[in-house]
C-alpha cells in the first residue's frame, strides 16, 4: 500500500511538474501539427535598434514564418542587446538558448581570422560587392567555418560602409588621427588600422558604446550612418568623416541542435522566411543609411567632412601594408576572392 502511495505521489509530481513547465519550455521544438509543421518558439537576438537593416530583415522573417506556419511557429525578436549582447550572444546561440543571431562578422575573428574581410581597408565600395563575396564560394566557406561549435552561417546581410566619428577634432588626413583613441567592433585588422594611423583602439560591446563615448573612455568610433543615427552617437560626438574604409556586414547564424531538430515541412518555412528576410535586409540597407545620413545632417550635432578622392588616396596608401600583414592569416585565396567580387 505504502509502495502504491509512493508511486502515486511520484506520478502526480511528474504530472504537476510537466504542467508547470511554462511556454518557454517548448523552445525550440515541441509537437507536430497534422500538416507536419512543428510547434515552436524561435528567438532571434541582436544588438542594434529597430530602424536598421538587421531589424527590418528579422521582422520580415518573423512575419513570413508566423504567417506561413499558421501561427505554429512563433518568432521573438530581441533588439538593442535586450536579451543578449556582443559578450554573450554567441555562447547562448551555441547553447540553443536562442536560435538566431546576426552579428557583425568582424566580431568573430577570434574564431576565424577570415572574418576580418569586412575590415580590410577600402576593399568594397558598396553592398553589392560585399554581397558578391559572401555569396561566392570562398565567402560561403568562411560562413561555414564555425561548424565545430555547432554553428551554421546561413546568409549574409549587409549594413554598409563605416565612417569615423570623434569628439576631439575634424579628421581629413591620416595625421589627424594621431593620439586619438577609437572604439572598434573587435579584431586584429581594425586594431592594425588605428595603429597605422597613430591612434589607439579598444574593442567595446555595441551596447556600451554610447556611454563610452559620452564618458570619454574612447574619443571616437567607426560605424554605419544607420547605427550612428539610430543609437544617437552624434549626440556625444562633434565630428564625422565620411570614409567608407571598412564595413559592417552580418550573417544570420543558427545552431545545429535547433536546425537539425526541424522536420522538412518546418525547415522549409524557416528557410523561406530567412530568404524573405535576406531580401528585405539587402534591399533596405542602402536607403536606410542614406536616410540616416540626412537625419544626422538635420540634427546638426556633428561637423561633417566629406573626403576628396585625393584625401581618400592618402588614407589608402597608409593602410595598404595591412593587406600584406594579414595575407597569411586571412589567406591569399580569400583576399583574392574578395578583390574579384569588388571588381
Ligand atoms: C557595432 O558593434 O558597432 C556594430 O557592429 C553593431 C551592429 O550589429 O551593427
Amino acid at each position: 500500500m505504502k509502495k502504491f502511495a509512493l508511486s502515486l505521489f511520484v506520478l502526480i509530481s511528474v504530472i504537476f511538474l510537466v504542467a508547470c513547465q511554462g511556454d518557454d519550455e517548448k523552445i525550440p521544438v515541441s509537437g507536430e501539427a497534422s500538416d507536419g509543421v512543428q510547434e515552436m518558439k524561435i528567438k532571434f537576438a541582436h544588438v542594434v535598434a529597430e530602424n536598421t537593416p538587421k531589424h527590418k530583415g528579422a521582422l520580415k522573417m518573423k512575419e513570413y514564418i508566423e504567417k506561413e506556419s499558421g501561427g505554429k511557429i512563433e518568432v521573438e525578436i530581441y533588439p538593442n542587446s535586450s536579451l543578449f549582447g556582443d559578450q554573450d550572444e554567441y555562447q547562448n546561440l551555441v547553447a540553443n538558448n536562442i536560435q538566431f543571431i546576426a552579428p557583425d562578422l568582424t566580431k568573430f575573428v577570434g574564431n576565424n581570422p577570415q572574418f576580418n574581410v569586412p575590415a580590410l581597408p577600402f576593399m568594397f565600395d558598396d553592398d553589392d560587392e560585399a554581397i558578391a563575396f559572401w555569396d561566392g564560394e570562398k565567402g560561403k566557406e568562411v560562413l561555414a567555418s564555425l561548424k565545430n561549435d555547432g554553428v551554421i552561417g546561413l546568409s549574409m546581410w549587409p549594413n554598409g560602409g563605416k565612417h569615423l566619428t570623434n569628439g576631439k577634432r575634424s579628421i581629413s588626413s591620416p595625421e589627424d588621427l594621431k593620439g586619438l583613441k577609437f572604439r572598434t567592433q573587435g579584431g586584429q585588422v581594425l586594431e592594425s588600422i588605428y595603429h597605422a594611423l597613430g591612434a589607439g583602439s579598444e574593442s567595446i560591446p555595441f551596447g556600451e558604446l554610447y556611454t563610452a563615448l559620452d564618458q570619454g573612455v574612447v574619443d571616437g568610433q567607426e560605424n554605419t550612418f544607420s547605427n550612428i543615427e539610430s543609437k544617437k552617437f552624434d549626440e556625444v560626438q562633434k565630428y564625422m568623416t565620411v570614409m567608407n574604409h571598412t564595413r559592417v556586414d552580418y550573417a544570420v547564424f543558427t545552431n545545429t541542435k535547433f536546425w537539425d531538430s526541424m522536420n522538412e515541412a518546418t525547415k522549409k518555412i524557416v528557410e523561406d522566411g530567412l530568404a524573405a528576410g535576406t531580401e528585405v535586409a539587402r534591399a533596405e540597407a542602402k536607403s536606410l543609411n542614406e536616410k540616416a545620413l540626412e537625419t544626422i545632417k538635420e540634427r546638426g550635432n556633428v561637423e561633417i567632412v566629406e573626403l576628396t578622392p585625393e584625401q581618400v588616396e592618402e588614407f589608402r596608401k597608409v593602410l595598404e601594408p595591412i593587406y600584406k600583414e594579414y595575407e597569411e592569416e586571412i589567406g591569399a585565396d580569400v583576399i583574392e576572392a574578395a578583390r574579384e567580387a569588388a571588381k
